[in-house]
């Protein structure tokens, strides 16, 4: 039953779809409106409208606007020359297409006069505006003659009830293929009645979505009598949002309870339950789009309050009606005010101690993102992340940690006491930015502390997925390869930028939560217990003296792993929430013996007095993402894909800016499938997921790191200029570049806007070149050759002084960077020495050893290029003397750099307990 590859379709095209959909509506509409006007050549544009619509025919069949109906209409028309009533109903559908207006507009569902007696033509709950109801489509896979499914719909209409809260529009398909095609190109369906007994192969020609279709069905084969359950599981793992039902002659109540059933929200044995199915839908679509705190929080603003509690701006009075500040009454609008409280009575549940609605809305988030559990977090992810290290971590553990990673990991970990055995990203020099973590050099530590007999005190390992500049990590093989090793290794994954990522079916087998459920399973699959005998057979015992391990995939023992998984998201980074708010989602088998730990550090960093607004948009973000997530991120990636493309093909554009490829931002070891662009020709889907599935790293294509070093310009440059002189804000900078960040409210306006700025800015190079003779263009290329070519080497991490370490003498680099954070906590232990002195020179050379007091984190490029208790060494002085940035946090220009000094140093190195004792004991003193 497998489908095989007939065509290549080009990846850009499969996410342009909908928008190539669209595209063709207007064409038809523009065609028509020539033929309407009377045109030279009526049967050559006739033909070309003919064969527009022969080409729209497949995708219309998956759709219930304009759908077959409108269709037929349409064609009719052309039939009978009715050019004037082609032309009517061509706009109507092309307009409503592109704005999506058929969702609330009564008119657009019209094909003008027919609709006075065909009453079933639109969904009646959104014919009028002021009792709109949100508006979906349920696609019907029916095992019925095409003949039949007229009736299918009529029947399913027919259930609609005045009280009804959405209004649904069922599409009819046939087959196994078409069922999937809709899921795919259809983001209107939110739900899917399965009738058993349906074909598999589609009725009409797929030829250009066969690939499409190959890539998302597994090529497994299944008998007839499975295909129902085959489908719902297809369906779930491509959209996990959608509500599956199963209409079967089966034996329903043994199937309900297997394995095979678990993806489908309810059973029903024959075909007379069509009420019972209408109501399951809509209590499937309501179970989504209850917002629990958000509702209850509208329902609180709306009574009648009396507040004797401290919070003035609770109810308003004390700004509209005050003399001085009652335009921030008018400015923000009542309800931000009603809405206010500081009391958890009333409903409105305690963020600290949630036992009612939010709880649930926690629970919802949970299921929407994938995990066991989720726990909402009122001050970002830099706390979410606080909180994570705090609740698995006790003093003297060791953390394996990305040295580039966000500084709340750091400061994290100084408050837990926990070592950080810092591991070095693969460098991107030439943009002064670092990659990402690759999986061999964390192996190298795993093995290092093995060595030792450590591995016991490893706790976590701590990786950005995605980093700042979008590299993804393959997160299973990171996971499986560390359990391989460590079987009961925490993973923390600060996903603070990837949140939206879990809605993509693309991007979700790379997030953490994507991730450990398929290894969940897999440690379950008698299929992986017979790869992993032949694994150990061939490999044998971990042993951290052999050295080939760090280039063998390594595989996990099924019996002794344990997944404890942790994601920590900026919701609102990435999806429609308010600023601060960040989620902590879990997947960890053994959540119920840190629980309490948890709880406790979630009491440490938590306000008593936690923002509602903030707490009631992360649960609408929830439903947002749960009902529109697919169609959001898909468009992203589109706009993203098609932008990257616009930018570097414009041959004016080109000449000075640039989108950073894949094959630009990945080095070709860690893109094993050959990956090399999105847009690249031949490049298409199955190529993508192979590459998703296989490649060490994948860039996530709606960051776009945009180099503007051959325009002369500096990253700070260039971000000052799109700020003042085209209103257009951008994510962070590195020297000779910007990342351009493209989000699910990014619009084709938008990418125009930028890209508007981007020509005039190179149109204004061009003259002054053009213009400026030989000097400017001689000074011009200097720039441009020191912003390229002169870029300094990224400074590794050197190491921890002896001072922090348990062992000098150790392989491994942990070291113990709380008491070097407290150490500096004593001015009497701490030395300036300027940036351009002799003294730094002479240290550097003969020392005694420069030791950082602080963490030194300049931006660009925004990562520590020292922490407490580094020696500072001659690349890091070099890295920071060429960086020309003026914002370095952690290090005064007028004073010179933070250090330790050197008797302080050896006063603790004098003590007899070991430095991982006197830290965790307040008690010794420490410094001089
Ligand atoms: C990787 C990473 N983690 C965490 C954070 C902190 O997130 P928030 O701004 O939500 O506190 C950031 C912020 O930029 C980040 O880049």
């Amino acid at each position: 039953m497998a489908t095989t590859v007939t065509a290549s379709k080009a990846l850009s095209s499969y996410f342009s779809m909908s928008q190539a959909r669209a595209d063709r509506w207007r064409t038809v509409h523009r065609l028509a409106r020539t033929l309407a006007g009377g045109t030279q050549r009526p049967d050559e544009v006739r033909e070309r409208i003919t064969q527009e619509l022969a080409g729209l025919a497949p995708i219309e069949e998956l759709c219930a606007y304009p759908g077959p109906r409108l269709l037929t209409v349409l064609r009719e028309r052309l039939q009978t020359g009715d050019y004037q009533g082609v032309a009517r109903l061509a706009q109507r559908i092309s307009i409503s297409l592109l704005a999506n207006s058929y969702r609330d507009d009564s008119e657009a569902w019209r094909s003008d006069e027919d609709d006075a007696h065909t009453p079933d033509a639109l969904p009646p709950g959104i014919a009028q505006a002021s009792t709109r109801k949100p508006y979906l489509e349920v696609l019907v896979v029916s095992p019925g003659e095409r003949s039949t499914w007229q009736e299918t719909r009529e029947a399913f209409r027919r259930m609609r009830r005045e009280g009804d809260a959405f209004v649904y529009e069922p599409v009819v398909v046939g087959s196994f293929e078409d069922a999937v095609l809709a899921a795919i190109v259809n983001y209107n369906i939110q739900a899917v009645v399965i009738y058993d007994g349906f074909q598999y192969a589609s009725q009409s020609s797929l030829s250009d979505l066969r690939e499409i279709l190959a890539s998302v069905v597994p090529a497994e084969t299944a008998d007839d009598a499975d295909l129902g359950t085959l489908l719902a599981r297809v369906l779930r793992a491509y959209r996990p949002e959608l509500d599956i039902y199963l209409m079967t002659d089966r034996n329903a109540s043994a199937l309900a309870g297997s394995e095979e059933a678990a993806c489908i929200r309810r059973l029903f044995y024959g075909l007379e339950e069509l009420l019972e199915i209408h109501l399951s839908i809509l209590d499937g679509v309501q179970d989504r789009y209850a917002t629990p705190y958000f509702d209850n929080l509208k329902k609180y603003a709306q009574r009648p309050m009396g507040t004797f509690h401290a919070l003035p701006v609770a109810r308003g009075k004390s700004i509209f009606k005050s003399n001085w500040i009652r335009d921030m009454g008018e400015f923000y609008g009542t309800n931000l005010f009603l809405a206010e409280s500081s009391a958890t009575t009333g409903g409105l549940d305690s963020l600290l101690e949630p036992t009612g609605n939010i709880k649930v809305a926690q629970e919802k988030a949970a299921r929407a993102l994938g995990g066991d559990h989720a726990f909402f977090v009122t001050n970002g992810t830099s706390t979410s992340n606080k909180i994570v290290h705090m609740a698995l971590l006790s003093p003297g553990d060791i953390v394996l940690i990305d040295r580039d990673c966000h500084k709340s990991h750091h400061y994290g970990l100084v408050l837990a006491g926990a070592q950080p055995y810092y591991i070095d990203a693969f460098p991107l020099t030439q943009y002064s930015m670092y990659g990402s973590l690759a999986i061999r050099p964390i192996k190298e530590a795993l093995l290092a502390l093995k060595a030792e007999g450590k591995l016991d005190k490893a706790k976590m390992i701590v990786l950005t997925n995605c980093t700042f500049d979008g590299h993804v990590a393959n997160v299973e093989r990171t996971m499986l390869e560390c359990l391989a090793i460590k079987p009961d290794i925490i993973f923390l994954w600060d996903e603070a930028w990837f949140g939206f990522a879990r809605f993509s079916p693309f991007l979700r087998r790379r997030t953490a939560m994507g991730a450990a459920a398929k290894i969940r399973a897999m440690m379950r699959d008698p299929a992986y217990r017979e790869r992993y005998a032949e694994f150990k057979k061939k490999a044998g015992d971990v042993d951290p003296k052999n050295k080939a391990l760090l280039d063998t995939p390594l595989l996990p023992d099924p019996d002794k792993v344990r997944v404890r998984v942790y994601e920590t998201d900026s919701v609102h980074k990435s999806m429609s929430s308010l600023r601060q708010s960040s989620i902590v989602v879990v997947a960890d088998q053994d959540f119920h013996k840190i629980e309490p730990m948890f709880k406790e550090a979630y009491f440490t960093h938590t306000s008593t007095s936690p923002n509602l607004q903030i707490i009631a948009t992360l649960d609408l973000a929830r439903r947002q993402m749960e009902l529109e997530g697919y169609e959001l991120v898909q468009k992203a990636i589109q706009l993203s894909i098609e932008l990257r493309h616009d930018i570097n093909q414009h041959p004016l554009i080109s000449k000075y800016f640039h989108a950073a490829t894949p094959a630009e931002m990945i080095p070709a070891e860690y893109r094993q499938s050959g990956m090399s662009d999105f847009g690249a020709p031949g490049w298409n889907v199955a190529k993508t997921i192979n590459a998703l599935n296989t490649d060490e790293f994948f860039l996530d294509p709606t960051r776009i790191t945009v180099l503007c070093g051959n325009a002369g310009m500096d990253g700070s440059q260039f971000k000052g200029l799109l700020a003042s002189d085209y209103d257009i804000q951008i994510n962070k900078t590195s020297r000779n570049s910007v990342l351009v960040q493209i989000n699910i409210n990014n619009t084709k306006s938008d990418a125009a806007h930028l890209l508007k700025a981007l020509a005039d800015m190179s149109r204004a190079i061009d003259k002054r070149l053009a213009e400026g003779g030989d000097a400017t263009q001689a000074s011009f290329k200097a720039r441009v050759k020191s912003l390229v070519e002169d870029v300094p080497d990224l400074p590794n991490f050197s190491r921890f002084h002896d001072a922090f370490r348990d062992n000098p003498k150790s392989a491994a680099n942990e070291g113990h960077m709380r008491a070097a954070f407290y150490l500096a906590a004593n001015p009497a232990a701490c030395e300036y020495v300027k940036l351009g002195s002799k003294e730094l020179e002479d240290r550097l050379k003969n020392g005694p050893e420069l030791v950082s007091a602080k963490f030194v984190i300049p931006y660009p490029p925004g990562f520590p290029i020292m922490v407490p208790g580094q020696v500072i060494t001659n690349e890091t002085i070099t890295f920071m003397r060429k960086l020309d940035v003026k914002e370095i946090h952690g290090y005064n220009a007028a004073l010179g750099l933070e250090c330790l000094r050197p008797d302080a140093l050896a006063a603790l190195r004098g003590k007899e307990a070991p430095v991982g004792e006197r830290i965790s004991k307040p008690k010794t003193p420490v410094g001089v």
